[in-house]
């Protein structure tokens, strides 16, 4: 079997809860009729999430997310199973947005967006997108940002169900998910020790925790650096040293940004870094780690090995970047963990049967909490834990005033 239909096959073996869900709707076919497209980081556990949104009836147009994220061999395996790929590993920004475009071409009843390019495109330079669209669902942080800018500018015409805010996405998939692959990731990529390392991890917010959580578990001593001063006295109370990059910037020997935002490491942090320092991005856009600056004050750029870029500075000093600065556990890995994608990924899937039925205004929309309720009890089941009910006498005690 080629490498691609192989990948996808293992996924589907640790996916309990897409299994249930298939078992479940299967036969009631509740996407019949919809042409789903989905911009998502096409890996194998995406293209199970594809095939299982075939399966409930739709048919299924699929691109990337990230320029570099896609896996060639499971875009393939999925042409091979019949669904329309446009997706493509590149670095090209244009063939990445062609590959957008072409999901829009076929206006779709329902987007299934990872970073909202899809939706965005659809709502500014590509309007025939829209011809058809009843709603959309959105995967993370940075694409919810930037739905509900799109909202304020009285600009969104469908309703979006955000999946990342549901619990049983972020508090595991951003948290443990974010914080296992991206480790997995800068230790593959660069073969290096993290225990008696310093690791400096820039925003704590649900994917920051996870990072500095593992990377405290490898041994590490860990430096927060945040913008909101709550979360940074979180990452002080759970034990981390919270400072400026400006003063992080001299000690770490591993910098990982994680903010959504924009230049977080720039020119002058370049500057005060060590010889050897690592440099890595695991938030949603190539921009948290000024890699534009980079390239334009550096005197030398080399391929250090595969995935890990080196620039030598004119101080002498060589940073090693992993990935381009994109996403490093999607760009130069695969990605979080099966069972945590299993996870998203049934918020996912139920998230989409229900806006297939409900008529909703446009707006951005919770999760419905029965949703979450439902995946955070099919996942204890699968992991055979049992949990207490209330008694009555316990909901009457609670209702009490
Ligand atoms: P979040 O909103 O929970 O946390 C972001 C944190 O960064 C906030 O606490 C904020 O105050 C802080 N921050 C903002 N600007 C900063 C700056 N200049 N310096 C230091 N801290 C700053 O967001 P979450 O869920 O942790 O997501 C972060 C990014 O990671 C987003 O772009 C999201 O889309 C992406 N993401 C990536 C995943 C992956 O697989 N690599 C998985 C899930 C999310």
């Amino acid at each position: 079997m080629k490498s691609g239909h192989v990948k996808i096959d293992w996924v589907y073996k640790f996916m309990p809860l897409l299994r249930s869900i298939e078992e479940k709707y299967e036969h009631k076919k509740p996407l019949r009729g919809l042409r789903i497209g989905m911009s998502i980081h096409l890996e194998a556990k995406t293209a199970r999430l594809a095939l299982l949104l075939r399966d409930l009836g739709a048919e299924v147009v699929v691109t990337g997310s990230n320029p570099l994220s896609t896996q060639d061999d499971v875009a393939e395996a999925l042409r091979e199973r019949g669904l329309i790929v446009y997706a493509k590993r590149t670095s090209d920004e244009q063939v990445y947005l062609k590959g957008i475009k072409d999901v829009l071409s076929t206006q779709p009843d329902l987007i299934l967006d990872d970073g909202a390019d899809l939706t965005v495109t659809a709502h500014t330079e590509f309007k025939e997108g829209l011809k058809r669209l009843r709603g959309v669902t959105e995967e993370t942080t940075t694409g919810l940002r930037r739905l509900r800018a799109l909202q304020k500018n009285g600009l969104l015409t469908v309703p979006v169900i955000a999946v990342n805010d549901a619990f049983t996405k972020h508090l595991f998939d951003n948290r443990y998910g974010t914080g296992q692959s991206t480790w997995d990731s800068i230790m593959r990529n660069t073969n290096l020790t993290v225990a008696g390392k310093v690791v400096v991890v820039c925003g704590y917010g649900w994917c920051g925790k996870g990072v500095a959580m593992r990377a405290r578990g490898l041994g590490a001593r860990v430096i927060v650096t945040e913008v909101d001063p709550v979360k940074a006295l979180e990452a002080l109370m759970d034990g981390f040293d919270v400072m400026k990059i400006s003063q992080a910037a001299k000690l770490g020997d591993f910098f990982i940004t994680v903010t959504g935002n924009t230049k977080v490491i720039s020119e002058n942090e370049f500057m005060q870094m060590k010889d050897g320092a690592i440099l890595a991005n695991a938030g949603h856009f190539d921009v948290e780690v000024d890699v534009k600056t980079l390239e334009r004050i550096c005197v030398e750029k080399f391929e250090a090995r595969p995935n890990v870029t080196a620039y030598r500075l004119s101080n002498g000093r060589t940073l090693y970047l992993l990935a381009e600065g994109r996403l490093v556990n999607l760009a130069a890995a695969d990605g979080h963990p099966v069972e945590i994608m299993d996870l998203s990924f049934a918020v996912q899937a139920l998230s989409l049967i229900y806006l297939a039925d409900v008529k909703l205004e446009p707006g951005v929309y919770p999760v419905p909490k029965h949703i979450d309720e439902e995946i955070a009890e099919m996942k204890l089941a699968s992991m055979g834990v049992e949990i207490d009910e209330l008694t009555d006498e316990q909901e009457r005690y609670l209702e009490n005033f």
